[in-house]
């Protein structure tokens, strides 16, 4: 393992957010490979990856290592890129992007990314490909950068729009009770986040912010990411089983849900990580805001309902054993079920446009509606394909 924080610093790009008090993305590119932190070691380690292939960026996408849907999308890009340096053809560069797009089915952020690839190559003659695509790749990633930024000061200014209360018995001073689920955060992007774009925006700002964090199983990326990167940034949070957000809202614990998106539709359904719809649902009956925070690259202008969104089936042994690690730091994985109980693992549901009280995007906040969506991005609303 490297140390991190220098070779965040040596990939020389401007970061927001910190791994041990010190400015660090998700993802970077050095002169000749592609280097990661690879998520599925957090909260536990902090381990650098060095990716010198597509093959090697599709398997990290595949296992993890890197996820989350605008990261995954940044990944791929910089996938092209590894590519276009060993082969520049087209047969070759088709074939890194059919690879790297089948890695992951749901996020639509991956396919955004690698048609932004193919546009950007394809009128460049092979030799000048790898200059290219590394500038191309490195436009996607500060994008993202960019277009977090943006959600982040339009989430803001809903934040700052709600009145900061008591926590429930006792003398505690107020504070602003924010939901989330999953991790749609620093992790989950190459910056800041989307979901937690918000919530880090408002800590800078000084306003009073808690984050209940759901632990979101079977992978556990709010247990695990998300409260190690609001750990990180200092920002208060509780971890709280998936089951608990109802209650909290009921109690009137919860002022707002935030969450992120791996689809939103041209009509504003969203499909997010399994578990989001039960909190929409929760929300709607206690009365509780429900927003999401959408990026461009995550809107599907090509679907309008999000039953046509393919949800992605992962392993069964994701729900019936849980990994952690050991008091004395080993590594361990249990079963939690009888030996041989079926399991399904859908890891994402669509939360319908109807539950979503806005969709926070990098161009303002949007009812979630084709009006909506096409009154913010006139230009992609008015194109179906
Ligand atoms: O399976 P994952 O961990 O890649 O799922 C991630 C999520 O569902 C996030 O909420 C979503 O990608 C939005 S990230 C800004």
């Amino acid at each position: 393992m490297q140390d991190a924080r220098q070779i965040g610093y040596r990939a020389g790009r401007t970061s927001a957010m910190n791994v041990n008090g010190k400015p660090m993305r998700t993802i970077w590119a050095t002169e000749d490979q592609v280097e990661i932190l690879d998520q599925t070691q957090l909260p536990h380690e902090l381990v650098i990856r060095r990716l010198r292939t597509a093959d090697d960026v599709a398997r990290a996408i595949r296992t993890m290592q890197v996820r989350g849907a605008p990261l995954i999308g940044a990944a791929a890009a910089y996938g092209v890129w590894l590519t276009a340096r060993a082969d520049p053809s087209d047969g070759a560069l088709e074939a890194a992007a059919r690879a790297l797009l089948a890695t992951r089915p749901t996020a639509v952020n991956l396919r955004w990314a690698l048609e932004a690839m193919t546009a950007a190559l394809r009128p460049v003659p092979p030799p000048q490909r790898a200059g290219a695509a590394r500038a191309a790749a490195d436009r996607i990633a500060d994008q993202d950068v960019a277009v977090n930024r943006a959600i982040g000061e339009h989430a803001l200014a809903l934040l700052r729009a709600l009145e900061p209360r008591r926590p429930r018995g006792g003398g505690a001073p107020p504070r602003l009770n924010v939901l989330t689920h999953c991790n749609a955060g620093w992790l989950a992007t190459v910056d800041r986040g989307t979901a937690l774009a918000g919530v880090y925006a408002a800590h800078d700002a000084g306003l009073p912010i808690h984050v209940w964090v759901d632990e979101t199983r079977p992978r556990n990326q709010g247990a695990a990411l998300t409260a190690w990167e609001l750990g990180q940034q200092g920002v208060p949070h509780t971890v709280i089983v998936d089951n608990a957000g109802g209650h909290l809202m009921q109690r009137g614990e919860v002022d707002v849900v935030v969450v992120g998106t791996d689809r939103t539709t041209a009509a504003g359904d969203v499909v997010n990580k399994v578990g989001t719809y039960l909190k929409a649902l929760a929300a709607r009956d206690c009365g509780v805001p429900f927003y999401v925070a959408a990026p461009s690259s995550s809107i599907d202008w090509r679907i309008d309902d999000g039953r046509d969104i393919e949800i992605e089936e992962r392993a069964a042994t994701e729900v019936t054993e849980i990994a952690g690690r050991a008091e004395g730091g080993a590594r361990v994985t249990v079963r939690l079920t009888p030996a041989g109980a079926p399991a399904a693992n859908p890891a994402f549901d669509l939360t319908p446009a109807r539950l979503v009280t806005g969709l926070i995007t990098e161009r303002g906040v949007a009812p979630a509606s084709r009006q909506g969506l096409a009154a913010l991005f006139p230009t992609e609303g008015a194109r179906r394909s």
